[in-house]
């Protein structure tokens, strides 16, 4: 055999093991379903497997299963991948919701957590790798709490990383986020009927503030690699910026929202620039593959470009983007539900608070007052249930918790309107004397607080119109360690390919959500166990860990090559085994 066929063999052998490594490792973990899998790529896996290899085998030095290891995607494995992958990597997270907001009220500063599934995710992360959190300080304090630099170290009381505030002007603010951000991007990737309104003086706030977070970046990364995790739509721009400044920077970018399909991101007056901005990451990520499919596809018809779709990798520019799912979750709340009152005392409160009787089933809703998440559809499905099955009026009560959100917007007034003017028409039409069929409770309600929500219902509905992931699902069955309770679940969430014991819905379709309830309402405990469980199962297999860990593996591999092609004065080319093949070619041919 040749020199180069030995090593040609040496690289297929590896590559095979590697990936049948992290295919076992995974796997395990999947045990009774087909659960989308944590990134498992076509080949180049070495990087990844051996990092797998190496949190099982520090696992099973401890003296623990590898199965253990298994369901433990925990803050220490994070911090095990970035010490030993990404050594010296500052993790800088960016996004334009701040995790921390101080308000001045009449008494002090209130410190609130916003309702955000960006921000439940990010938390922990952030927290566990000691990262720099930059965001828009948009509350009312956030000024007097920050320090020279804008800075305030953060979960109070116990800091465990930064928080750099970036302020924002009126305009920039409306512009921006309200206007390009909410009324053009987030209606444009939601398939929800509400027309996306572009405006040209948003999009220059939209492109001015992008440059302002991306002089940010600049200012607290620490050298010229840092990693820097963009979330979401408000920031289309803000990778290639990055990457024209800080070259060696790996740019993660989550985009949290569906992605819809080229037909319809044609009407973006801007679909080439956002495409072009995005395609300055390392990797872009979607919850689900259809949505990166989407992309790919948007990019295939409007940029020149060169994609690989079986090592889903675009060229563009000179510089390859890897495009892939990865499914988002929360964190597994052990910590949370050891505080709280258990699921009887949680009921009890609970009813006491609404005034339900003790034969009145619960059920819930819980999200930001948004015109995706199909709130007026549910209402709807209540009187279909009512209508058709007389014999639940009085017997069931919907509370919605709906936090206040985008409040500004003309569809969100419209939707706060019809929401209160149907919940309304609801009660006088089916309630009775200490009998109100809808309890609409438009606040915002802590962490602590939802999941006391979550433990005293008997049903769970998340009827979104579409939605990128949807956590409060994930929350429902992550809340339910009594493993009881019923989950009606919109096809149209991500969360639907994942937690397949749910109840399956169509929030277009009210007969069948109707139907759904009833077949909720009467769902034996049994049954309700036999569900539950695989979805717990699922959602604590599946954490906000592992989510960050897969990107931060190929954040690793990506480095990795990155400097090997630097070493060899090789230039960029996308992944794959032809590449890893030519990538010992050229190194021979520098070594000779
Ligand atoms: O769903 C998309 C998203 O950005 C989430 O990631 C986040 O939870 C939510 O919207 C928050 O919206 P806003 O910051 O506008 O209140």
């Amino acid at each position: 055999m040749t020199d180069y066929g030995a090593d040609l063999l040496w690289v297929l052998i590896l590559a095979s093991l590697g990936f049948s490594a992290f295919a076992v490792f995974f796997s395990i973990s999947r045990q009774r379903r087909s659960h989308p899998p944590a990134v498992i790529h076509p080949a180049g896996e070495d990087v990844a497997a051996e990092a797998a290899r190496k949190v099982i085998r520090e696992f099973e030095k401890n003296g623990q299963s590898v199965d253990a290891a298994l369901v433990t995607w925990s803050p220490e494995t994070l911090r095990k991948i970035l010490a030993d992958d990404l050594p010296d990597a500052q993790v800088i997270v960016v996004s334009n919701r701040e995790p921390y907001i101080h308000n001045s009220k009449d008494d002090g500063i209130e410190l609130l957590v916003p309702a955000s599934g960006l921000v439940s995710a990010l938390e922990p992360i952030t927290r566990a790798c000691a990262g720099t959190w930059i965001a828009y300080g948009g509350g009312t304090a956030d000024r007097l709490t920050v320090d020279k630099d804008d800075r305030v170290q953060v979960p109070p009381g116990n800091p465990s990383y930064t928080l750099r505030r970036v302020w924002l002007t009126e305009e920039e603010h409306q512009g921006y986020y309200l206007g390009f951000a909410n009324e053009g991007l987030w209606p444009l990737c939601h398939i929800a009927f509400t027309r996306p309104i572009f405006r040209a003086s948003d999009w220059e706030a939209y492109e001015a503030v992008n440059r302002k977070f991306a002089d940010t970046v600049v200012a607290e990364a620490r050298n010229e690699r840092p990693i820097v995790l963009v979330q979401d739509y408000h920031f289309a721009l803000l990778p290639r910026m990055i990457r024209e400044r800080l070259p060696e920077a790996i740019v993660i970018t989550f985009w949290h929202i569906p992605w819809p399909n080229s037909e319809v991101y044609s009407i973006c007056p801007w679909r080439e620039r956002i495409l072009e901005g995005l395609l300055g990451s390392s990797i872009i990520g979607f919850h689900t593959q259809f949505h990166a499919n989407n992309f790919t596809e948007s990019v295939d018809r409007f940029l020149e470009s060169r994609i690989e779709r079986a090592d889903a990798a675009i060229s563009y520019g000179g510089q390859t983007t890897l495009v892939h799912a990865y499914p988002i979750s929360i964190e597994w709340p052990a910590e949370l539900l050891a505080k709280l009152p258990d699921v009887d005392a949680s009921r009890a409160s609970l009813r006491e608070r609404f005034g339900l009787k003790a034969d009145v089933k619960l059920c819930v809703g819980v999200e930001r007052l948004d015109y995706t998440k199909g709130i007026l559809d549910r209402f709807q499905a209540l009187e279909e249930l009512f209508i058709k099955h007389p014999e639940w009026v009085g017997k069931l009560v919907l509370l919605q918790i709906a936090a206040p959100s985008r409040g500004t917007l003309p569809a969100y007034k419209q939707l706060h309107d019809e929401c209160h003017r149907y919940a309304e028409e609801l009660n006088q039409r089916y309630g009775s004397e200490g009998y109100r069929p809808v309890v609409m409770v438009a606040e915002h309600h802590s962490q602590e607080q939802v999941y006391e929500i979550y433990r005293a219902a008997d049903i769970c509905m998340v009827t979104s119109l579409h939605d990128g992931m949807n956590l409060v699902a994930k929350e429902f069955v992550a809340a339910r360690d009594d493993e009881q309770g019923v989950l009606l679940l919109s096809t149209f969430a991500g969360a639907s390919r994942e937690l397949l014991e749910a109840l399956i819905v169509n929030p277009y379709d009210p007969a069948m959500m109707g139907e759904a309830l009833l077949q909720a309402l009467t769902m034996t405990p049994d049954e309700q166990r036999q569900r539950m469980r695989p979805m717990r199962e699922m959602v604590r297999n599946n954490n906000v860990y592992r989510w960050a860990g897969s990107m931060l593996l190929d954040a690793a591999r990506l480095r990795k090559r990155g400097d090997v092609d630097r070493a060899t004065g090789t230039a960029d080319r996308p992944p794959g085994i032809d590449n890893v093949v030519s990538m010992f070619e050229r190194k021979r041919v520098a070594m000779s």
